[in-house]
């Protein structure tokens, strides 16, 4: 058993309790499916919501056992990546039509960033000498192996460099930039407003990976004029395993947006058959091949769990439950057992709180054992990702309390 101060869980269980009581998104838990286990993993998967097995079902049995070839049309199949970006657009701040829902954010990735070297280039001369691509040094890896393919497709260099460090290496020779809003490791939240702007004022193209913000934080695409986006859906939008990534194209510029990857799903014409390639007008652009339609589904019933809820109350949650947690592991957790490397400041910060922790890798083990379900990443991270929608203040009490337990053991 735990030798924790016996007066401190007791405070903080019912400073939990309150925080409970009064959380006006509580509700909302009962729209998963959840256990007794604390699930802070939701920014890595996120859980399911609990309507979206029947919807599944009926996609499966009547959309395709009945409808069969018919569904393309009747049952919308054929226009869900566009509409289901609109669902996605208030979520990030997008008006509707600048969404398209489809493969994965390692492909999107690469469709923006190719296209944002081909943007930059335009404009006579100034534009055709820009060579570089900068990329987030500390960035989640298939961001960077995409970025240096794409650099040497579009005969660019690529210029890792901390997101801090990003506005004194943009110049004329700069093409784009690619970013994440969210460090997958730190929980680092990055200035988006001022980063993008330094990339407009150097005349570059600015694309941002939402993986680690979308649903969980404003992110204001459109208001902060953001060129091109992606994002995936498996996190904090709990569109289940694997579940279609997207692609924002801002409206003025895609009639420019020029694909590398024209697949017959962003033809103007796509059932013309025609053996030369004209570009579909909007978003539609971004498509590429036939969309993956079970796992889109799922994600457009998954999307219902948003009806009515306020991404600021999200994000005001967000902080209150990080706050509490870094709080709750301050007073449990011995002094020095664990170094969180997630910013204090709220404005520096994601969804998430990751702890430096020496055994980190079977330190979640145990964790996890217990019932508290975060994850690690190597060499010594321990994450915990903080999904409003469902997560309650005394989860984060009950998280930092276990985690002190398991490190009182080792
Ligand atoms: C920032 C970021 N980008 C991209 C990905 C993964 O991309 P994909 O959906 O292609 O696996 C992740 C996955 O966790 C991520 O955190």
């Amino acid at each position: 058993m735990s030798d924790l101060d016996a007066a401190a869980v007791s405070e903080l269980s019912e400073r939990a309790r309150k925080l409970d009581a009064a959380d006006e998104l509580a509700y909302l838990r009962d729209r998963f499916v959840l256990d007794d286990t604390v699930y802070l993993d939701g920014n890595s998967l996120g859980a399911l919501p609990a309507h979206v097995p029947d919807r599944v079902a009926d996609v499966v049995r009547r959309e395709w056992g009945e409808l069969r070839i018919r569904s393309w049309e009747e049952s919308g199949w054929w226009t869900a990546p566009e509409r289901i970006g609109d669902r996605i657009a208030p979520l990030v701040g997008a008006a509707p039509g600048q969404i398209v829902v489809g493969d994965s954010t390692s492909v999107n990735v690469f469709k923006a960033l190719v296209a944002a070297v081909r943007l930059a280039r335009e404009g006579g001369p100034a534009g055709a000498g820009r060579d570089e691509i900068v990329v987030d040094a500390s960035t989640f890896p298939t961001d960077g192996y995409i970025a240096e393919s794409a650099a040497r497709l579009t005969g660019c260099t690529l210029r890792p460099v901390l997101p801090a460090e990003v506005p004194g290496v943009l110049g004329e020779r700069t093409a784009a930039v690619l970013l994440n809003h969210v460090d997958y490791r730190t929980g680092r939240l990055h200035d988006l407003p001022s980063l993008t702007a330094a990339v407009h004022a150097a005349g570059a193209v600015a694309v941002w990976d939402l993986c680690h913000s979308a649903g969980a934080l404003p992110v204001g695409l459109d208001e902060h004029d953001v060129d091109l986006a992606v994002g995936c859906t498996y996190k904090y939008l709990n569109g289940g395993p694997g579940s279609p990534a997207y692609l924002y194209v801002r409206r003025e510029l895609q009639s420019r947006f020029d694909s590398p990857l024209p697949g017959w799903n962003s033809h103007a014409e796509p059932f013309g058959m025609r053996s030369e390639y004209a570009p579909a007008e909007g978003a539609v652009r971004g498509r590429v091949g036939t969309p993956d339609i079970l796992s889109m589904l799922a994600l457009e019933a998954a999307l219902d769990v948003w009806d009515g809820v306020s991404v600021d109350a999200v994000r005001a949650k967000s902080l209150a439950l990080t706050d509490f947690f870094l709080e709750c592991v301050r007073e449990y957790v011995p002094e020095g057992r664990v170094v969180p490397v997630t910013p204090v400041a709220h404005a520096e910060r994601g969804s998430q709180v990751a702890l430096r922790c020496g055994d980190a890798g079977e330190v979640m083990r145990r964790l996890i054992a217990r019932g508290v379900v975060g994850d690690y990443r190597a060499p010594d991270i321990l994450r915990f990702g903080f999904t409003p929608l469902y997560v309650g203040f005394a989860d984060v009490e009950r998280a930092a309390r276990v985690l002190a337990e398991t490190l009182r053991e080792s």
